[in-house]
Order: structure tokens, then sequence, then C-alpha cells
């Protein structure tokens, strides 16, 4: 099928380069001329595993190409995707000025029947209004189609390629079953419904996973305040069929571009039809206050923070992507510094984009061992592999007293136990084999310092 796709961000081009896998003919289209040139050039704007080598394959093989001229874009297609971000306004709503550009284009170029399938996450409504946009400018006949993405960043291909469901909304089957045939190859399962209900889904299922998020948080925190340990709590709650193993990993809070947004704009959406969503605002004043725990511990822990160095591990909001929208570290950083720490941040990939967004008195490391060498105390904000299999036993040999507090659960209690480091993490009992030999330094949770060292 000729596709083209309008937008060429994380989402757009990640669905651009999978269509082309699968054998389509697809012209993604960026009003960004740098962008394009890059990605003709067969490098990605972002950092996806797996999207360049695909993005290279299928230049070579003649199957995607770039664009920055609409005429060129719609002149040839059958279906069109639109891909544009729909990012927060100030007051949560999503902001449609992006979703608008990319219609009017739309409708202004279009000489035959087409299908325009919205990819973008957008309210209730939405491809309702662009509808009647669109019949604003043309005259020619087209079709709607709502397929919303469930991509994650980091394994978005791999999402693309086994993803569990792919959700189409159409008010004509005919179209529906077009895009049907269009994902035929990657053997997903499909549902088929109204538009609204797969402008619906998108949001609930975003909504109902950052209440897992924030749900297990919130029990996280009552593990510690009680002496259980949240990792043994999920597992055993994940036993249970009709509550699953996934998202039920405790830390520092959601992040992203989808979770925050998605959330508070669910709430909008709500409000528009005076209901207050009272559960979902929850969810979010949980996750904006789990952000901040992490940093009351170290302060609970060390009386000051005023010249201490805090070495950072892991900036981006989660790992295997250079995205620092929303990221836990940011608040957290911003926090530190103001409180007149020295940071020294490390991130395997995201440190050119993180300095676009953190305070420019934090200091970036080339290494783990670098961050930590001269560190007074060590922040774990992001799960990276790099960081997860960094030996525990160099904090102990690096750091003048290893105290690492680790928003991510990246290691096991008896290995922290072994290694002898003071380890905090979240919902699990504290682990602390070294004698405390500062005055300035005062352990928290002394009460329970006897049940865990060994
Ligand atoms: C999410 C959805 O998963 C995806 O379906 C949607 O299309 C876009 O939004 P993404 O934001 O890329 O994807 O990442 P995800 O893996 O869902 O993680 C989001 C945030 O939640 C991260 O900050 C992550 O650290 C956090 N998280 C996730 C937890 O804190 N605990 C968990 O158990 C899972």
């Amino acid at each position: 099928m000729k596709i083209s796709v309008v937008g060429t961000g994380y989402v757009g081009l990640v669905t651009g380069v999978t269509l082309s896998e699968i054998g389509h003919q697809v012209i993604c289209l960026d009003v960004d001329t740098l962008k394009i040139k890059m990605l003709r050039n067969g490098q990605s704007p972002i950092y996806e595993p797996g999207l360049e080598d695909l993005l290279r394959k299928n230049i070579n093989d003649g199957n995607i190409w770039f664009t920055s001229s609409s005429t060129q874009a719609f002149a040839d297609s059958e279906v069109i995707f639109i891909a544009v971000g729909t990012p927060a306004n100030h007051d949560g709503t999503a902001n449609l000025f992006y979703l608008e550009q990319a219609v009017i284009e739309i409708a202004k170029n279009i000489k035959k029947r087409q299908i325009i399938v919205t990819k973008s996450t957008v309210p209730v409504g939405t491809n309702q209004y662009i509808k009647k946009l669109i019949e604003k400018y043309t005259t020619v006949e087209f079709d709607i189609v709502s397929n919303p993405e469930f991509l994650r960043e980091g394994s978005a291909i791999y999402d693309m390629f086994h993803g569990d469901r792919i959700v189409i909304g159409s008010e004509l089957d005919e179209a529906a079953a077009i895009i049907g045939q269009l994902y035929k190859p990657l053997k997903i399962p499909i549902y088929k419904t109204d538009i609204r209900s797969a402008e619906m889904i998108k949001y609930a299922s975003n909504a109902f996973l950052a209440t897992k998020i924030s749900f297990i948080n919130e029990i996280a925190n009552l593990c510690d305040k009680v002496g259980a340990n949240v990792e043994a709590v999920s597992y055993g709650m994940g036993l249970d069929q009709r509550i699953g193993n996934q998202f039920l990993q405790a830390g520092i809070g959601y992040g992203g571009s989808c979770f925050p947004k998605d959330t508070k704009a669910l709430v909008q959406l709500a409000g528009n039809v005076k209901h207050e969503f009272e559960l979902l605002k929850a969810v979010i004043d949980v996750n904006n206050k789990q952000q901040m725990l992490l940093v009351e511990k170290v302060k609970k822990r060390i009386t000051s923070l005023l010249h201490k160095n805090i070495a950072v591990l892991g900036l981006s909001f989660k790992p295997n992507t250079d995205d620092m929208r929303e990221a836990a570290s940011l608040v957290i950083i911003e926090e530190l510094v103001k409180q007149g720490a020295t940071v020294i941040a490390y991130d395997p990939v995201a440190i050119d984009e993180a300095k676009k967004y953190l305070p420019t008195e934090v200091v970036y490391a080339k290494s783990i061992e670098t961050a930590i060498i001269d560190a007074d105390v060590v922040l774990i904000l992001t799960e990276w592999e790099e960081i997860k299999s960094f030996n525990l036993h160099q904090y102990k040999a690096l750091m003048k007293k290893a105290v690492i507090f680790d928003g991510r659960n990246c290691y096991s209690l008896p290995e922290a136990e072994r290694a002898g480091v003071e380890y905090y993490s979240v919902g699990r009992p504290l682990v602390m084999k070294q004698t405390i030999d500062e005055a300035s330094l005062s352990p928290i949770y002394s009460d329970k310092k006897d049940t865990t060292a060994s």
C-alpha cells in the first residue's frame, strides 16, 4: 500500500519505518527540513534501539522516503497517518495546534479518496472535529479512522512487531478493513470499534497504567513504614492473573511524554463534561509526591545538602531512551541544586538532551566511576542496564562512604548487604552494614537497622 505519515517524531518515525519494513511504500512528511535531511541520510533524530538499522535498510531497499513538501507527500498515497505531537497546554488540555496544521495541509492537498488515520493521542471527539475541518477545505471524499498507538519508548520497534492489540476506530467497515489489511503482516490481534471508543481506549489505557504505578508506589511507601518489602508484595500480587505482574515496579514515579500528559488531559476532558475524575487526580498527586520522596530521604540522612557532592546516575525518564520529557530527574536535580548541593550527573545516552533541561550548575561525568568518586551520596534515578550491572563493591571502593539512594530498586538487598554499602531503596528495608561515624550523618529508619543488616 502507498502510505504517507505526517510527523517524523517518535510515533511517526517508528510507524513509518515499521510499515516500510512489512512491505508498504512509505513517504514521511515533516516541516523540519533539518530532520528530513538527517533522515534521508539514514540518521535517526531520536535514540531508539533498532530504529536506525531498520531505517537505513528500508531507505536502501527503496521502501521509505522523506520530504518537506505536502504536494509530494499526499499526491499518490492511499492512506495518510497523522502522527504529530499533541503536547499539554498549561491547563493540562491537549494542544491541537500541530494537528490542525497537519489536517489543513492534508485537506488542501488530497486529490482522490483517501483514508486519514489519526495516530496522535487526541481527546475524545477530535476525529469528528478533524472531519469537519477537512470538509471546510475540500470536496474530495475521505474516510477518518482512529488508530491510537501503544508503543513504549525504548522498546518501540519491539512493540510494533509484538503489540498486544491494534485498535481501529471507524464509522465505515470498509475503511476499518483496509487499515486492518495494512497491519496484517504484523499478526497482531485487531480490535475494531467506533471512533470515540478508540480515542478513549488510548487515554483509559495510559490512565490505568499510571494508576497501577501510583498504587504500587503508595504500597511501597507503606512498606517503608511497616517493614514489608514491596518487591515481595508486587510479586505476590502479580501472581493473581486478574492483577497481572506488569507495571507494579515501585520507584520514583512515572515520567515521559505520555503518562503525565495523558492523565492530565483525561482529567480535563472529564471536567469539560462536568465529571470530577477524583481517582485520576489522586494518581497524579501521588506521582508528584513520589518524585520528591527520594530527596526527602536524602535530606533526612544528611542534615544539610549544602556543598555536598551528589552523584546522580541516570537522567532519562526510563532506560533505552534519551527522552528527558517529564523525567523524575528534572524535579529531583532542581531541588538538590536549590538546596546548595553539587550535582555530578551521568547517563549513558541522555546527557546532550539533559543539558537542554537541567540547571547550568550541574556537572556531567563521562562514566559511573568518575561521577561517584568524590560523591557523598549517590542517587540512582534510571535503571539503565549499565547502572544496574555496575558492581556494588565499586561504590565501596571509590567513595569515602558508600551511601546509595536507589530510586529504581536496581540491586537486591542481599547483594547490597554483601557489598557492605548503606543502601536505601523504595519500599524495601534499609541495608546498612557499616558503622556511622560522621556526626552530620543521621540514619533514617534507625528502628529497622537491626532487622536488615546481616
Ligand atoms: C507509555 C505506555 O506504556 C505506552 O503504551 C504509550 O503508548 C506511551 O506511554 P512510555 O512512556 O514510553 O510508554 O514508557 P513506559 O514503559 O510505559 O513507562 C512510563 C513511565 O512509568 C516511566 O517513567 C517508567 O519508569 C515508569 N514505570 C513503568 C514505573 O515507575 N513502574 C512500572 O512498573 C512501569
